[in-house]
Formats: C-alpha cells, structure tokens, sequence
C-alpha cells in the first residue's frame, strides 16, 4: 500500500443493527476530535469507513461490493477502514480479498481508530480485531450532538449461543458497563439535546451492575434525569425478562409502552434445536405478565424462517403464534448459514423457494397484524416526539409511545413533545392532528 496523507475527511456508513448505528456515531465523534471533518453531503472523503453486519450471508457479503464500488472520480481509492462484525469474523480474508482496505478494525477496537489511520498512512495494513480488557467506552471522546432520540449502549455480547447466530463469536462474551458510566453518558446525551434515550444491548435485558442490579435499575434511576422524557430498551431475550423489569413497564412512566422480544419461531422442536432455551408457552407466559401490567403495550419481534430441518406443519406454528400475540411490528428473516454455527451443518437445510414461500406468508401475516394495530389506535390521543421535518410544507415526523410514526402538519420543531390525535392509519404510518 503507498503512502498517502493522513485524511481531512470521513464518511461513516453503518449496517445492520442499532448498535452498529451507535458504533458509527461514536467512530464519527472520534474522528471529529482529531481534527477529521466529516464530508459535506455528495462529496467525496479522504477516508471510508464501512461498519459492517455479519448476521446474514447477504449483509456479510455486501462489503466486497461495497468496497470495490469505492472509487474517487479521478480513479483513486480513499483510505478504506472496515469496521464492525464481518471485520470481526473475517479481518484476514477483508485484507487477501481487497487490497484497497488499509484498516480492519473489530466492534471491540475501534477507539484504537486515530493510530491504524497513521499507520494506514504510511502504506502500513492495520488489522485489529481484539477483545481487549481495556474497554473503548474509557477512550472514546465525551458525546457532543445527538437527535431527538439517542442510543445509548449499556451490554455488548451474547453467552445465549442460539444454533443460527454469529453474535456469541463476532461480539464476545456478555458484558455490562457500569451504572455510573451509563449515567454519565445519558446525563450527556440529554445536554446535548436527547429526550428519548434507546437502551441498546445484544441483550440489553441481561444487563447487571456488578451482577445484581437489574436493568430496571437504570431505567429508574435514568427516569428522574429531568430533561429525558422517554425511556426505550432493546433488543431483549425472553428467558431475561425479570419479574422487576416487568414491573418497570406499570411503575415507571417514561419508559415507554413498547416491548420487542424475539421468539424466532413458534413450535417446540425447532425453538430447541435453535437452542432458544425457552418454550412458546413460557414466552406467552412473559408477555401475558407484561400485558397484565401494561395493557397497552405494543409487541414487536424478530422470526426466522426455514430453519434447518422445519416442516411445513412446524412453520404453520410460527403463524399460529403471530394471530395469537398481535404483534404492532414485526422483523422477519430467512434462515441464513453462518460459517461457524452450529446449525450451518445441521441435516434437512430448508430449499431457498421453501423459504421465500415461508417469508412471504409469514410477513403478509404480520402486516395484517401491524394494520389492525395501527388502526386500533385511531382516535388515541397521545404524545409525539418531533424527530424531523416531513417532506410537505410544515409536515413533522415523530414517534408515538407506542413506536409508530406519526407525521402531522402545524407548529413544532425537532425534540418537541406534542399533543396529536391519530385520525388515519396507513401502511405504515399514521397520520395525526396536532390538539
Ligand atoms: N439467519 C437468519 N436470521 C438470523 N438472525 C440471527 N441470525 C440469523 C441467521 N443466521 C436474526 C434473528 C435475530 C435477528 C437480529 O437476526 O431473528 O433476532
Ligand atoms: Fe444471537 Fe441468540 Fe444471542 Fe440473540 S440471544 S444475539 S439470537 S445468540
């Protein structure tokens, strides 16, 4: 690789999942405090950053493409960093496959970023993919400009070994970061303008302070920071979900009615071959509790099709379970063979058309269940967190409690909190008057 000089400029792009999002900012405030600008909209960067998902074969393999698309117009390459998950997994093939990448650099690693660049720019390759003791949370710059809604993560990891998944191997072993880091860092986010915070962790409900405080804690304690009006957590496992954060959704009024907990699919067998740890009816069961305390809550929920050896009657189940629980909203996915994973060599792997067939009933399921949701909540009156303008004059956009958009025409600005009743539901938004 030829020497260059150090960047002026960067761009971030993120992929997958809401901690990645996170991941990017903070790579973003990173490069900021060393004096590297981000590139004005359209234009191009000295420096790339990919930040990567390796959960399905798809999201993986799109790097490759990515990469090769990464031509400057005078036929240049910028420095290419690639970050998150499949740097993880795959750092010693990014750097045989694509030799335009100077730096691959793991989940765990990134605050290392500003010494791989120097190195990049002097025609040395920087790989690192280590876990290290220290954690990047102690390194990284303090968080200066955040939206409406803020992420902030409180546990990285998984120790849950589900047969499908990458995240065990790609983000390590379950960890929680301290109460006391957690509320610096919210504290933070509300100076710089957040009035919802979005509690982020592979198993955000799994969190512990020290091992015994319970998430429910933190939700409490970050519930009388004055300025924070909305208290949001995801993603949550259902053998994780205690009696006192149960208890959290009647108690603590800014968190707000909203639970996403994935099952990935509805019959018994397939649950323990998936190596879930839990079964449909013990899952009913933790959202029954919730619903008891909370009835308004809305469900969301993540679902796999076509897990290696599911019978067209085992799949049925999975329908079964979603006309049962009435989901608001709903991921759905294809079963995809990670390298490494227990399942990817399992017997009886479902054919691709199977599987699309499975998808396709199963999302038309869902969204049967999103619209009856959202049209159920016509003529709610509730409040809205202004998150951005809307394409039409005067048009805001914003999240109800319930976490639909809503968008609406009148007075407001971004962080506002308003008054709106809902008057229409469409596909998957609705549409408000501001009272
Ligand atoms: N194939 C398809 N979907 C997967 N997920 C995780 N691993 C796989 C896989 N190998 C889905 C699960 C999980 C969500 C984040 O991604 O539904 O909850
Ligand atoms: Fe993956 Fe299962 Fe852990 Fe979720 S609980 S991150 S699906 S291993």
């Amino acid at each position: 690789m030829p020497t260059a000089p150090l960047p002026r400029t960067y761009r971030v792009k993120s992929f997958g999942c809401q901690m990645n999002v996170y991941d990017g900012e903070r790579m973003a405030e990173l490069l900021g405090a060393q004096g590297i600008q981000p590139a004005p909209e359209g234009e191009e960067s000295d420096l790339v950053v990919l930040n990567t998902c390796h959960i399905r074969e798809k999201a993986a393999e799109k790097v490759y493409s990515d990469i090769g698309r990464l031509r400057r117009k005078d036929g240049t390459a910028p420095m290419i960093a690639v970050a998150g998950c499949v740097a993880q997994a795959e750092g010693e093939e990014i750097m045989a496959r694509a030799p335009s990448v100077g730096i691959v650099v793991g989940p765990q690693a990134y605050h290392r970023l500003p010494g791989m660049i120097a190195e990049a720019a002097q025609g040395r390759r920087a790989v690192d993919t280590d876990m290290p003791a220290e954690t990047k949370f102690d390194v990284l710059p303090a968080r200066r400009k955040v939206g409406a809604s803020a992420f902030l993560t409180v546990q990285e990891g998984c120790d849950k070994f589900c047969t499908y998944c990458v995240v065990p191997y790609t983000r390590g072993a379950e960890v929680s970061r301290s109460f006391s880091d957690l509320m610096a860092e919210a504290e933070r986010l509300v100076e710089a303008g957040a009035k919802e915070i979005t509690l982020l962790g592979q198993n955000v409900n799994a969190w512990r302070d020290d091992g015994n405080r319970g998430l429910e804690k933190l939700i409490e304690a970050l519930a009388d920071l004055p300025g924070l009006a909305r208290i949001r957590y995801t993603t949550s496992h259902p053998n994780d979900m205690t009696d006192g954060l149960i208890e959290a959704h009647r108690d603590i009024e800014k968190l707000m009615p909203f639970l996403h907990l994935p099952v990935q699919a509805g019959n018994d067998r397939v649950l323990r071959a998936m190596n879930r740890s839990h079964t449909v009816a013990s899952y009913l069961k933790v959202l029954d509790q919730v619903r008891t305390v909370r009835p308004d809550i809305a469900l969301s929920g993540d679902f796999i099709v076509g897990f290696p050896g599911e019978t067209d009657t085992e799949f049925e189940d999975t329908l079964k379970l979603v006309e049962m629980v009435g989901y608001s909203q709903c991921f759905s996915f294809k079963y995809s063979p990670r390298p490494g994973t227990p399942a990817a060599t399992m017997d009886g792997q479902v054919p691709t058309q199977v599987m699309d067939e499975r998808l396709q009933r199963l999302q038309a399921a869902l969204n049967v269940s999103q619209q009856a949701f959202n049209h159920a909540s016509v003529g709610r009156r509730c409040q809205v967190l202004v998150e951005r303008k809307g394409k039409l004059d005067g048009q805001w956009l914003g999240k109800s409690p319930w976490l639909q958009s809503v968008h609406f025409i009148g007075d407001a600005a971004i962080g506002d909190l308003v008054d709106v009743d809902l008057i229409e539901a469409g596909g998957i938004s609705l549409s408000g008057r501001l009272v």
